[in-house]
C-alpha cells in the first residue's frame, strides 16, 4: 500500500482528481494519510474533510521566520513518514531538509510542458498569462519528480493541450486541468503505488 500526503495551497481541484480516482478504481493500492495545506482558508481542506481524509494547516504566518516554518513542516513530514509526498497546486517552496529527507519521494504537477513557463513566478494562473503573451499553439502540463530547484526535478510524465483561438487565461487553465492536470497526476500515483514507475531510495 502506497501511503500518500497531498500538499495543497488554493481550490484542491487536482486533489480532488486524486480522491475520484481512488473512489473509482483509477488509482488502486494506494492511501492519502493526511492533506497539508499553508493556507487555512483553501477549499482543499474542506474536499479533504469531505473526504474522511485527515486534513491539516501548516502556515508560515505562524512561525516567526520562514526557517522555524521550514522546520516544523520538515519535521510533521517525517512523523508522518509517506511513502510519497504529492504536490497538487502547492505554493510553497519546500525545505531543502525536506527534499533530502524524501529525495526521490516527492512529485509535483505543473501546468506547463517544462522546461517552457516555469520556475520562479511561474504558478497557477500567470503560467497561462504568459502562454497566451508567447503565442505557443500547444501547452499542457506536466509531473516530475521535486528536487531543490524550482520546477526542475526529472519528468515523469507530460501531456499535451491545444491553445484555442479566443482563449483567456481562465479558459486555458480550466481545459488544461481538466485534459491533463487531473488525468496525469492521478495516472502517475498510480503507476507509483503498482510499481510501474520505481522510486529510488525505498522499495514500495
Ligand atoms: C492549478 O493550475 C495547478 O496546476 C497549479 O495550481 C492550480 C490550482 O490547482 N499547481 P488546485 O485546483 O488547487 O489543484
Amino acid at each position: 500500500m502506497l501511503k500518500i500526503v497531498v500538499c495543497v495551497s488554493g481550490g484542491g481541484t487536482n486533489l480532488q482528481a486524486i480522491m475520484d480516482a481512488m473512489d473509482s478504481g483509477k488509482i488502486t493500492n494506494t492511501e492519502i494519510m493526511a492533506v497539508i495545506s499553508n493556507n487555512a482558508r483553501a477549499k482543499a481542506l474542506d474536499r479533504a474533510k469531505n473526504h474522511g481524509v485527515p486534513a491539516l494547516c501548516l502556515s508560515p504566518k505562524s512561525y516567526p521566520d520562514r526557517g522555524a516554518f521550514n522546520e516544523a513542516f520538515t519535521k510533521k513530514m517525517e512523523e508522518l513518514n509517506p511513502d510519497l509526498i504529492v504536490l497538487a497546486g502547492f505554493l510553497v517552496a519546500i525545505p531543502p531538509a525536506m527534499v533530502d529527507a524524501f529525495e526521490g519521494r516527492i512529485i509535483n504537477i505543473h501546468p506547463a510542458l517544462i522546461p517552457s513557463f516555469c520556475g520562479v513566478g511561474y504558478y497557477g494562473l500567470h503560467v497561462h498569462e504568459k502562454a497566451l503573451e508567447y503565442g505557443v499553439k500547444v501547452t499542457g502540463a506536466t509531473v516530475h519528480f521535486v528536487d531543490k530547484g524550482m520546477d526542475t526535478g526529472r519528468i515523469i510524465s507530460q501531456k499535451a493541450v491545444y491553445v484555442q483561438e479566443g482563449d483567456t487565461p481562465e479558459v486555458l487553465q480550466r481545459r488544461v486541468m481538466e485534459e491533463a492536470e487531473w488525468v496525469l497526476l492521478p495516472q502517475a500515483i498510480d503507476d507509483i503505488a503498482n510499481g510501474r514507475i520505481r522510486l529510488s531510495g525505498k522499495s514500495v
